[in-house]
């Protein structure tokens, strides 16, 4: 190959005219839609919070310590020893069929009667969010989701560009006359919600569970007025009693029903899925191909080995004991170690309490201070797309020992007790009660904010 001799003088390489792709910074040729894109006020706190040092009681990692990772190696290796040309090869887009069947198998535990035909597997119920926001909503379309609601989705209605109207909870879940209010309002606008997005078991963040009589209510409502309905339950089978809640689609085959293994198995393989009326499956199944042609063949097979040669209802039941433990180290240490005027729910399952601290307190503000002091927590404002929240703060006790828990607890209880000294010396836009006598304390309903 002959060698490159040096560059003669002689025609240059053209200056690209002023103006041209090249001049002009990426950035701003990003969509518009992209403007409401930001990360999670939980994922920038990711890198301080994992340090070693600090209790993090900020995320939502379920804990996999009670997997059966022997097993499950083995089980790996047969299936690429045996199924591997299949398991490793592109698959349908709907997701494999032998899974979509056991998936109607696990919904039927909350009393779900549903065609596999029906469900669609996705990479995780984070996906299935997506798809049926990019499906329903256009830019400026209203979704109504609880006040507070599951980050991930606000993050989805956000990049869709969709206008979140929260409605209010109180210890019982979603407030019905909230709801029909709201609607009413929108209306008298001239304006239809295209779905309400629920969480009705175990809220990820509020704790809460919507009671019987008002799942019926809310059905109601919604079919009375023409509105959707998302809902998602990735929490549904982790209940403390053991008592498993009908889900909404029980009711409703017109309920689209978001569920994942992450939270009863393993997050890391990103298997969810979504169950929706055969009127919107074929656009879904659309949605999911344009995203990823097909879900991983792979992680779904592995799935469905486990629900097959496993007994993962035990399983799910040594999950629970575990999150049980850690809801009770949580709630006893909350007791010892939080000032008055502190106020939280007890949580009958799933991950989160929802705590809400004392007037003229702001969790955003108070987070490096904590995390100064080595505890991580998620400041309310990011379960919002309203700016509310800054009264309030999300724990989990998914993921930390019980003794991780206690010592991240009474760190919290120290940094707010510093709040209030500073509060107390030097005054603060909100009136702070001088004694802590008679002062409301301990379980209460998540917020008069979300009520
Ligand atoms: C309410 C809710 N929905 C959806 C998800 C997403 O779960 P997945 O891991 O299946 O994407 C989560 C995860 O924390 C959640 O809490």
């Amino acid at each position: 190959m002959p060698i490159p001799t040096p560059a003669a003088p002689g025609p240059q390489p053209p200056v690209p005219p002023s103006g041209s792709a090249a001049e002009i910074a990426p950035t701003e040729r990003f969509a518009a839609r992209t403007a409401g894109m930001a990360a999670s006020e939980i994922r920038a706190l990711f890198a301080v919070a994992s340090r070693p040092e600090v209790v993090s009681l900020a995320g939502g990692m379920p804990n996999l310590a009670a997997l059966p990772l022997e097993a499950l190696s083995a089980e790996v290796a047969d299936l690429v020893r045996r199924e591997g040309q299949v398991a490793l090869q592109y698959g349908s887009a709907q997701g494999v069929p032998a899974l979509r069947e056991q998936i109607c198998e696990v919904m039927r535990l909350e009393g779900i009667n549903a065609d596999p035909g029906d469900v669609v597997v996705t990479v995780g119920s984070q996906m299935a969010l997506d798809l049926v926001t990019r499906i329903f909503c256009d830019p400026g379309d209203v979704v109504l989701a609880e006040g507070p609601s599951y980050v991930g989705a606000l993050g989805s209605f956000a990049a869709y560009q969709a206008r979140v109207v929260h409605v209010g909870m109180d210890e019982h879940g979603l407030v019905p006359e909230l709801l029909r209010d709201a609607v009413r309002t929108l209306a008298a606008q001239g304006i239809t919600p295209k779905f309400l997005y629920t969480i009705p078991t175990f809220h990820n963040p509020a704790g809460v569970t919507l009671t019987l009589e008002r799942r019926a209510e809310v059905l109601e409502i919604c079919a009375r007025y023409g509105i959707g309905v998302i809902e998602d339950n990735p929490y549904g089978l982790l209940g403390f009693s053991g008592r498993i809640y009908p889900a909404l689609r029980s009711f409703d085959p017109g309920v689209i029903y978001l569920g994942s293994f992450s939270k009863t198995f393993a997050s890391g393989l990103r298997v969810g899925w979504a169950l929706v009326p055969p009127a919107v499956r074929d656009r879904l199944v659309l949605a999911a191909e344009s995203a990823t042609l097909c879900p991983p063949s792979f992680n779904q097979m592995l799935v469905s080995r486990y629900l097959e040669g496993h007994d993962w209802r035990s399983q799910v039941k040594t999950f629970t004991e575990a999150y049980r433990d850690r809801r009770d180290a949580m709630l006893s240490a909350l007791e010892t170690y939080l000032p008055d005027d502190c106020r939280w729910n007890v949580p009958d399952g799933g991950f989160y309490v929802w705590l809400t601290v004392p007037e003229g307190v702001d969790t955003k503000a108070m987070l490096p201070r904590a995390v100064t002091a080595r505890v991580a927590y998620a400041s309310g404002t990011g379960f919002y797309a309203d700016g509310l929240g800054s009264r309030q703060l999300r724990l989990s006790y998914c993921y930390p020992t019980p003794e991780r828990i206690t010592e991240g607890v009474r760190r919290l209880g120290g940094v707010l007790e510093a709040e209030l000294d500073v509060m107390r010396t030097f005054g603060s836009p909100a009136r702070i009660s001088p004694s802590r006598s008679g002062a409301v304390r301990g379980p209460q309903s998540p917020s008069p904010d979300t009520a």
